[in-house]
């Protein structure tokens, strides 16, 4: 088919290119010219495992194109992708021009009958507001309908997720429109889940708001661990066991980030607002989620006093392994915190260097070789459980730090390896090394 996605951001690229490998014909739209520059060059502007090599192979087989042109993008497209940005604003609504513009657009330049299909996270109503946009302003003699088809893409592994996903939700009350959608995702053998629109739009907030939910839920009950001298380890393993529970998404630690958790939290809580319904639980799970960031920082105060002239090494950057995303991540918090107690940081990351030195500029150091980092280092904090540090020998912080205090935000290491060590060791829900 003729397929058209708008925007070409993280679910854009990944959808877009993820299409053209299953054989359809693939435009991607931008409004930023660098990007589609780039990207027609066959380069990814984004970090994501596997998706440069199937944009290189779907651009050279012809399958995959890229373009700032509108007219280009929707004028044959018979299904087109919104998968533009909605991002947060002051009051925690999501921004939703760029959807409306595409909504515009596409009436404008649409010369067949088209599908609709609305990836990015969209409030409750948004797809009925696209539909009344097109309707209005569409040639008379056409036909538009809108089909809300929300994504559950990870970043980090988001090629696989589009491959293996869990599901695929097609919200919509025109069956014609369900179908031709199903056969587009029906070669992948997920389980579809037909629905009304309304319905889908809230599912995707709903599941993000459960997965945040579940997070702040295993990091209360680490704090609590902390306290009666429990271990968030075996607590977990003990109730993960349950399959009303389910093992994923309790990984205590200093919190949610990215640009999904936190954006989908707020807006929902807004969005319960708008309907006379305080979300108390949900503003709860946020709530413990900003208190989660700080902790290292309070961790590392409790234990050495005074945080003022003292090396401080920063494991990690990105939001979670395998991305080089920063947005909203834990170590952008510990970095304010620890400049404000006047520390002195060295940060490593093995990839998201760049995006951090975006936001953070030259107010701290910056190290892709961990011994760097370590190197003197009066404290090492682990903000990100990337691999390399998960894998670094344990004899590295003795060898490298004065006397090392690490305080590890990710729970990246067994105790019983760390007992082996001298060192102090504090992590997040169990017990203290020392
Ligand atoms: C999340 C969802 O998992 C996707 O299904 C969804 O499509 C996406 O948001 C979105 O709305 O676009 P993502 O933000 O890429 O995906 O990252 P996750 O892997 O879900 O992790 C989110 C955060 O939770 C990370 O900061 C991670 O460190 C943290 N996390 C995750 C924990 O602290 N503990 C856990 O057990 C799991």
């Amino acid at each position: 088919m003729n397929i058209t996605v708008a925007g070409s951001g993280y679910v854009g690229l990944v959808t877009g290119v993820c299409l053209a490998e299953l054989g359809h014909r693939v435009i991607c739209s931008d409004i930023q010219e660098e990007k589609i520059a780039m990207l027609q060059s066959g380069r990814s502007p984004i970090y994501e495992p596997g998706l440069e090599d199937l944009l290189e192979k779907n651009l050279q087989c012809g399958n995959l194109h890229f373009t700032t042109n509108p007219q280009y993008a929707y004028e044959d497209a018979e299904i087109i992708f919104i998968a533009v940005g909605t991002p947060e604003q002051q009051d925690g609504t999501a921004n939703l021009t760029y959807v409306c513009e595409v909504a515009h657009s596409i009436a404008h330049f649409m010369k067949h009958d088209v599908i609709i299909c609305t990836k990015s996270t969209v409030p409750v109503g948004t797809n009925d507001q696209i539909a009344e946009i097109i309707q209005r302003q569409k040639p008379v003699n056409l036909h538009a309908e809108v089909v809300a088809n929300p994504e559950f893409l990870r970043e980090g592994s988001a090629v696989v997720d589009f491959f293996y996903g869990d599901r695929i939700v097609i919200g919509t009350n025109c069956s014609k429109a369900a179908t031709t959608i199903e056969q587009i995702y029906l070669p992948l053998g997920i389980p579809i889940i037909k629905t009304d629109i309304k319905s889908a739009e809230m599912i995707k907030y709903a599941a993000n708001a459960f997965l945040a939910t579940k997070i702040s839920f295993i990091n209360e009950i680490a704090t609590i661990c902390e306290k009666v001298g429990a271990n968030i380890d075996e607590v977990t393993k003990g109730i993960g066991k349950d399959e009303r529970i389910g093992p994923y998404f309790l990984q205590a630690g200093i919190g949610y980030g990215g640009s999904c958790f936190p954006k989908d939290t707020k807006a929902l809580v807004q969005l319960a607002g708008n309907m006379q319904h305080s979300f108390d639980l949900l503003q709860a799970v946020i709530e413990v989620n900003t208190r989660q960031a700080s902790l290292p920082v309070v961790k590392a105060k409790e234990l050495i006093g005074s945080l003022k002239g003292k090396k401080v090494a920063l494991l990690g950057l990105s939001f979670k392994p395998n991305t080089d995303d920063v947005r909203e991540a834990a170590s952008l918090v510990i970095v304010k915190e620890l400049l404000k107690e006047g520390a002195i940081i060295t940060a490593y990351d093995p990839i998201a260097i760049p995006n951090a030195q975006h936001v953070l500029g030259n107010t701290i150091e910056y190290t892709q070789d961990i011994r760097l980092a370590l190197l003197h280092a009066d404290v090492a904090i682990i903000a990100t459980e990337w691999e390399e540090i998960k894998q670094l020998s344990l004899d590295s912080y003795e060898l490298y730090m004065k006397n090392p205090i690490v305080i590890d935000g990710r729970n990246c290491y067994s105790l019983k390896e760390i007992r082996k060590h001298p060192m102090t060791y504090i992590s997040i829900g169990r017990p203290i090394v020392i």
